[in-house]
């Protein structure tokens, strides 16, 4: 059942207390990374709601850099392209970026400027919500581009920092829950 798939992800998620920083709980998904058939049930469990709730994706957006490990994936499932949104400084050519403020400071995203078209339907992938502050750039910028958010798609969201409160009109979709 779709209870016990989930319940398969969720055991090879594990969690550090007071990383990077005290009073930070980290949660870490190498061990999913590392058990080929959890993998494969956590990318199943995405394609299927991808596949149920939208018709038509044109390509998914990935977050640098855990972004990375999930989107292309999903994207060859899905016979569609994979676009990288990176941190400042990392793709070449014309770039279009937003910056945005984390707990302490700043930082800035950005994209190539044909990466995606105006008008496209993308879909935006990270690992984890936790503030929403990367992902809420991320949609500044595909904004900018013109191009339709049908949804972000996570694989974990840290429910109580509230990160669905601060993007808004952005359809969330999580497949794990934390508090
Ligand atoms: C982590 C995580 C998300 C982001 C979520 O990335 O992979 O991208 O933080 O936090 P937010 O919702 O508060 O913005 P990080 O910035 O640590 O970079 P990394 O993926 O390169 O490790
Ligand atoms: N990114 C932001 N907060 C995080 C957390 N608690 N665990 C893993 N990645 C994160």
């Amino acid at each position: 059942s779709e209870e016990q798939k989930l319940e398969r992800v969720r055991q090879q998620v594990r969690s550090f207390p007071d990383f990077p920083s005290p009073g930070i709980n980290f949660r870490d998904i190498t061990p999913l990374l590392k058990d080929p058939s959890a993998f494969c049930t956590a990318m199943d469990l995405m394609e299927a709601h991808v596949r149920k709730c939208f018709p038509r994706v044109d390509v998914i957006a990935g977050l640098d850099s855990r972004g990375f490990l999930f989107g292309p994936v999903l994207a060859q499932r899905l016979g569609i392209g994979f676009v990288l949104i990176r941190k400042k400084g990392k793709l070449p050519g014309p770039t279009e970026s937003v910056s945005y403020s984390l707990e302490y400071g700043k930082a800035e995203l950005e994209i190539q400027t044909d990466a995606v078209d105006a008008g496209q339907k993308v879909l935006i992938i990270d690992d984890l919500l936790a503030t929403g502050g990367t992902l809420w750039a991320a949609c500044q910028l595909m904004k900018k581009k013109g191009a339709e958010i049908l949804e972000c798609l996570v694989l974990i969201e840290l429910t109580s920092l509230r990160g669905t409160e601060k993007l808004k009109s952005v359809p969330i979709y999580s497949l794990l829950q934390y508090d």
